[in-house]
């Protein structure tokens, strides 16, 4: 019998939290650059920490067993897991991505990806009919966000998918908002997830980490290549950190995504709030997709003030929230897109997507809800 997602935060697929003869139960940190062969041409499995390091396969098999994945790699960052990722492309190549990505992967695709020569298209992916649109003879990719940053929009993945066999495609997928908690894109059809792991994946607002998890070996040996030659790989001390904050996940998920839906139903009957974008309200356009493909809508939220004033106010006034970048963590943080997250995307993309100075992004944490719905009160008041 498979084990369920809880047992699998804190166990992934082995028996034992570790196979030491000390018997730690909390997995050790391997705090080692190198390691000592046994004799010529022989090894430990371990070699060199660039390579691979026990804490770090012991992290990569757990992000494995909670995404499903056949393999797993760590990375530093979420950033350089996209990097990666992008690696596995080839000049002339041509990606279709959502619209309303990251920032920062729209950033790197229009700078760093077309100078090594990739070709992209930015679209509405919550349109299969756009994708289809785009396709050239030379398309090698989808790659999707949902829901995506920070506009909440929901892409059908099994829609994508059907594409990415027909087209014989990559499908992949940035799974950061609802972590594998909530969303496993390779049961669905996707060959590689995504994860900022600094976010949900981290909890604490602590650590950063990205993760790149291959539905197939073959594909996951080629990301491991790129990983032990370009070495922005995650260090011993970080992965435990992150198997650390994976062992709650599973109850963070549930609280936070029942905080969300509060604060967003608050924030609905606000006079000065004129718009909510969050995949849990029953009117959001992607809401039964999103019901269909994943097993909540998480803790991101999106709204729009009356006035870029209010907008303003909000961010300098809330004192339980802080006003900062990123997301998923047991605090709650609220981000301004247009001047952080999403600062990079050129203007008349980021007013086509409706990233503009009246939208406030919260990620919602796990105060108490009424002390996180009483700071947003006291900081739209005049
Ligand atoms: C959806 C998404 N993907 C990727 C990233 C990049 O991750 P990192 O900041 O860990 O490099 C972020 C960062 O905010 C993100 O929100």
């Amino acid at each position: 019998m498979s084990r369920s997602i809880e047992t699998r935060c804190i166990h992934g697929n082995s028996d034992f939290s570790c196979q030491d003869t000390n018997k730690a139960v909390s997995f050790p940190i391997y705090q080692t650059a190198t390691f000592g062969h046994i004799g010529v041409g022989q090894s430990t499995g371990f070699d060199y920490s660039r390579v691979q390091n026990p804490t770090r396969q012991r992290l990569e098999e757990t992000i494995s067993a909670l995404e499903g994945a056949r393999d797993t790699v760590a990375f530093a960052t979420g950033m350089a897991a996209v990097s990666a990722c992008f690696e596995l492309f080839q000049p002339g190549d041509h990606i279709i991505c959502s619209e309303d990505l990251y920032g920062g992967a729209t950033r790197l695709l229009q700078t760093i990806g077309s100078k090594n020569g990739l070709a992209v298209d930015f679209v509405d992916t919550t349109d299969a009919a756009q994708i289809r649109a785009k396709l050239r003879p030379c398309t090698r990719a989808l790659y999707i966000e949902t829901p995506s940053n920070p506009m909440m929009n929901i892409t059908d993945l099994h829609a994508c998918a059907q594409i990415a066999r027909e087209q014989e495609l990559l499908l992949i997928v940035d799974n950061t908002f609802l972590s594998p908690y909530l969303q496993n894109p390779i049961e669905l059809g996707a060959d590689i997830v995504l994860h900022s792991g600094t976010k949900f994946l981290s909890g604490h607002n602590d650590t950063l980490s990205g993760f790149l998890s291959c539905a197939s070996q073959e594909l996951a040996d080629r990301v491991r290549m790129i990983a032990k030659t370009t070495g922005g790989i995650l260090a011993p001390f970080d992965c435990w950190l992150m198997l650390r904050g994976i062992k709650t996940l599973s109850v963070r998920m549930e609280r936070q995504q029942e905080n969300a839906l509060r604060v967003a139903r608050w924030l609905k009957t606000h006079p000065k709030i004129t718009r909510v974008y969050y995949a849990g309200l029953p009117e959001h356009p992607g809401y039964e997709i999103n019901a269909r493909q994943a097993r909540g809508a998480g803790s991101m939220i999106s709204f729009r003030t009356d006035s870029v004033e209010t907008a303003r106010r909000v961010l300098e006034k809330v004192r339980l929230i802080t006003f900062a970048e990123s997301l998923g963590g047991t605090e709650s943080l609220i981000t301004y897109p247009v001047l952080q997250t999403h600062n990079d995307v050129p203007q008349d993309m980021r007013e086509r997507l409706g990233i503009t100075e009246t939208l406030l992004r919260l990620s919602v944490g796990l105060e108490h809800v009424d002390d996180i719905i009483a700071d947003l009160k006291q900081a739209l008041e005049e």
